[in-house]
């Protein structure tokens, strides 16, 4: 039986995380956000009611399972406390369930002015980045002048930190980007506020995974963003600033790779995409903005609308190489429903000749075009079906197809938004 399950995006995000770790947490009894921030937008759908998680992770809505934001999280601790604030209202917050990690890092309000003032001086060549200032709060991690949580617990730690980041970064505002500065006072107090807010939730997250653990706990590890916004193996300079590959989920947790038992890549039944950089499946016109409507391809984070393309085969059998996959769940098939002809990019031509490894060049893939294999649309509804038998014979082919293509087995099915319309065909946990 597996204790430890890794759930990553196998695509550029929004693949439909938030969903299934909601489903899977029924069978775990903790959920690990192990890397980037709130430039994450992951949404669970109960039925009556949708929520979208930026920090706290995705099975906060099931009694008294340990949410925990990892040491390789960046926390931004004023929307951590707004994400608190909506859960409180709604009478479902417990404290106890979350953990905050006194090892992440924080994202500072620099590190956002940082983020939007590079993005603006790149002009056309920018990234798209959602602007939360993911990006730089990593750079001062690995530049070793980065604050931590466990810092917002001591003042003068935190004071003679901030006095020395500022010094550098008004500097660099002021003379390099043109704008204005920072107070210290002003952030000292503000940040002293959240960590009165926060202080109680601030632990050694990594050793509180590593007892439960030992204690035959079952963890579930969520990822944000996906395999192809990685900073190392995606399609860099067009990614995020952290290890979104099930790799992170080790350093981002502090557990070891021993001990993981799972890793299951999320993957929709199309691709998306939202930010600059190649996509070599992209659809443009008419056929892109019907699976955008269909799909309700709008961004949780920022609301910018999500480009749109067919499943691609090659990026995801590279997902299934990188991450060590050893499931796969397809979600939004449904959105599928309504489409006559369906394409697969089973191979990508470069300069006359196919290839069949992803290329993370961007010289490269952006030239890239992608080589089609067709194949009949169901014309039916999947919303409802509980399971693979009760899905149209063209949709059960697909799903055959994807498989076949990923070389990894198809666990879940995913058929509409609301945490029901699921097919479980193997459970990771089990
Ligand atoms: P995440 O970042 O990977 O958690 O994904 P997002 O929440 O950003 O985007 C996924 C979107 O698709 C959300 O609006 C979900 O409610 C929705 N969704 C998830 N699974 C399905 C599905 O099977 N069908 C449909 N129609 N929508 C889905
Ligand atoms: P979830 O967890 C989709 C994209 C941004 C941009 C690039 C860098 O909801 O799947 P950043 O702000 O991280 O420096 O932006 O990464 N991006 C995402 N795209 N889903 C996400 O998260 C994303 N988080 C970042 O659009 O292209
Ligand atoms: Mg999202």
């Amino acid at each position: 039986m597996a204790k430890a399950v890794v759930i990553i995006g196998a695509q550029w995000g929004d693949e439909g995380k938030g969903k299934v770790v909601d489903i899977l947490t029924e069978q775990a009894d903790m959920v690990v956000r192990f890397q980037g921030g709130n430039n994450a937008g992951h949404t669970v759908i109960t039925g009556s009611e949708k929520f979208i998680f930026h920090l706290i992770p995705s099975g906060i809505l099931h009694q008294g399972k340990t949410c925990v934001i990892g040491d390789g999280v960046v926390v931004d601790p004023e929307v951590l406390l707004k994400e608190i604030g909506v859960l409180k209202a709604k009478g479902i917050f417990r404290p106890e369930d979350l953990i905050v990690s006194k090892d992440a890092h924080l994202i500072m309000p620099y590190h956002k002015k940082l983020d939007l003032a590079r993005e603006r001086l790149r002009g056309k060549a920018r990234i798209g980045t959602t602007g939360r200032g993911i990006g730089p709060a990593y750079e001062d991690k690995v530049a070793r002048c980065g604050i931590k949580c466990a810092d917002l617990l001591d003042e003068g730690e935190f004071r003679a930190k901030l006095k020395a980041n500022l010094l550098e970064k008004n500097h660099y505002i002021t003379t390099i980007l043109h704008e204005e500065g920072f107070e210290i006072h002003e952030i000292y107090h503000s940040y002293m506020t959240f960590a009165a807010a926060l202080g109680p939730h601030i632990k050694n997250a990594s050793k509180f995974v590593y007892d439960s653990m030992q204690a035959g706990k079952k963890v579930l590890f969520e990822g944000a963003q996906g395999t192809l916004l990685d900073i190392d193996h995606g399609t860099y300079p067009y990614v995020t600033s952290s290890s979104t590959i099930a790799g992170g989920a080790c350093t981002g947790s502090g557990i070891g790779p021993t001990r993981i038992d799972s890793v299951i890549g999320i993957s929709k039944a199309y691709a998306t995409r939202v930010g600059e950089g190649p996509f070599p499946t992209e659809l443009s016109g008419a056929e892109a903005d019907k699976l955008r409507e269909q799909g309700n391809e709008y961004g949780a984070t920022t609301g910018r609308p999500r480009r749109c393309g067919w499943f691609d085969a090659v990026a995801l059998r590279y997902a299934a190489r990188v991450n060590g996959l050893d499931g796969l769940v397809i979600t939004k098939l449904d959105v599928l429903d309504n489409t006559e002809k369906i394409n697969i990019c089973t191979g990508y031509k470069y300069n006359g000749k196919v290839l069949d490894e992803f290329p993370t060049e961007v010289s490269v893939l952006s030239n890239c075009e992608p080589v089609y294999e067709v194949m009949e649309g169901w014309l039916s509804p999947t919303n409802g079906a509980k399971n693979l038998k009760k899905l149209p014979a063209k949709a059960q082919k697909y799903l055959k197809r994807l498989e076949e293509l990923a070389g990894v087995p198809v666990v879940m099915v995913s058929v509409g938004a609301n945490r029901n319309d699921a097919i479980m065909i193997k459970n990771p946990f089990k």
